[in-house]
């Protein structure tokens, strides 16, 4: 009876043992999807990413790519207001084959205008009050849009989100039938929601995770990442 009962206690420890493992599991995985802010810089605003078409995939993966969904012509768009994204965009570009093209706002940012540390600064007014972001942009359609199938989509972290100008250019466009590849740069926060924010805003393409590359960002970390998603 004793052996029977010591059994019995010893099959109960390693149970628990075993949900314990678990649940520290998944606690680490949802940790290691957050994502880290400079101090003077203060991360956005967080959302749902749900999974239909102009959402961002839950498991996206080079996969979608390699099984033909995007065998065709590729463009990279991008918005880089002091160069860092816009090293990123030209290796894509270059390891891709791909065309680019510059998001361009209708009125550009100057050093005086990204100048965060000043809240009297446009970027700062712009942080502070949607409604002053101005969406125009002095072209809104690439060329030749219907003829890509896959979009690379550029731009740096403006306060934990996508800079502005991207937004804009997402909303104005049709991905129906692309596949969406997000990129940043950034000095230190992730990718975060900003893929799938971007994605909600568009409402159409199948929007892949992205990634986010460094501000000092090298031609080698690019290619790395396309040889990964096996363009
Ligand atoms: C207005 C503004 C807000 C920024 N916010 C963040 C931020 O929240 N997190 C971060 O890591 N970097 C932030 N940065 C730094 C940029 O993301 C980083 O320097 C990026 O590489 C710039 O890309 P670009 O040269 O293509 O414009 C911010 C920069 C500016 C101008």
């Amino acid at each position: 009876m004793k052996r029977i009962i010591s059994l019995a206690v010893s099959a109960l420890i390693l149970l628990s043992l075993a949900a314990c493992g678990r649940a520290a599991s998944s606690a680490s995985s949802a940790s290691s999807a957050s994502s880290a802010a400079p101090a003077s810089a203060p991360a956005g605003s967080a959302s749902e990413a749900p999974g239909s078409d102009g959402q961002t995939s839950s498991a996206p993966s080079a996969s979608a790519v390699q099984d033909g969904e995007s065998s065709g012509r590729v463009l990279v768009a991008y918005f880089s207001a002091t160069g860092h994204t816009e090293t990123a965009a030209q290796a894509i570009a270059q390891a891709t084959g791909a065309d680019l093209f510059v998001i361009t706002p209708a009125q550009p940012y100057t050093a005086e205008d990204l100048n965060y540390s000043d809240e009297t600064s446009r970027v700062s007014r712009e942080y502070a009050d949607e409604s002053l972001r101005d969406a125009a942009l002095a072209e809104t359609v690439p060329e030749g849009w219907d003829s890509y199938d896959t979009v690379f989509i550029g731009y740096p972290i403006w306060w934990g989100v996508a800079a502005w100008p991207v937004s804009s250019f997402v909303a104005a466009n049709d991905f129906t039938g692309k596949t969406v590849i997000p990129f940043c740069t950034s000095a230190s926060s992730g990718l975060g929601d900003s893929g799938s924010l971007l994605a909600q805003a568009a409402g159409t393409g199948n929007w892949l995770e992205g990634t986010r590359f460094s501000s000092s960002v090298s031609a080698e970390d690019v290619q790395a990442w396309i040889g990964e998603l096996g363009l």
